[in-house]
């Protein structure tokens, strides 16, 4: 009896998409607004959800708090109010997308919960667009 419980917490955060191999004109084709040299912030809206078995004793999948706390010590802090490119070591030779950062979410908090549950990021970069990882 597996029950997916979900967090959503928010940030603010700077990026540049672009592909240094190639030309201005080339990225502005690709990435659009997104490639302009000057940044741009997004409201990225969170949600990390936890798979597993209520525990017996508490009828808990994952106390909240604690997931909360996790979520704001290990991704909050580094990325709220910060440039991602420059400010992270995350993304100086990975393209800041929303894939990109939903990964790398999912990896700095793989390390924190435990392998029993399974873990799954969904991220908004606008209220439209949002992306899932893993996809299934
Ligand atoms: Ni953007």
């Amino acid at each position: 009896m597996k029950v997916k419980v979900s967090r959503k917490e928010h940030f603010n955060a700077a990026h540049r998409l672009y592909n240094p191999e190639w030309s201005d004109q080339e990225n502005e084709r690709v990435f659009g607004k997104c490639a302009s040299p000057n940044f741009h912030g997004h409201n990225y809206e969170l949600i990390v959800s936890l798979i597993g078995e209520p525990d017996p004793a508490t009828g808990y999948v994952y106390d909240m708090k604690r997931l909360s706390d996790l979520i704001r010590k290990n991704v909050i802090q580094k990325f709220d109010h910060k440039n991602l490119n420059l400010d992270t070591e995350y993304f100086r030779n990975l393209n800041p997308t929303a894939e990109n950062i939903a990964t790398v979410i999912w990896r700095i908090l793989r390390e924190q919960i435990e392998s029993k549950f399974d873990l799954k990021i969904t991220l908004y970069e606008t209220e439209r667009n949002f992306v899932e990882y893993p996809a299934s």
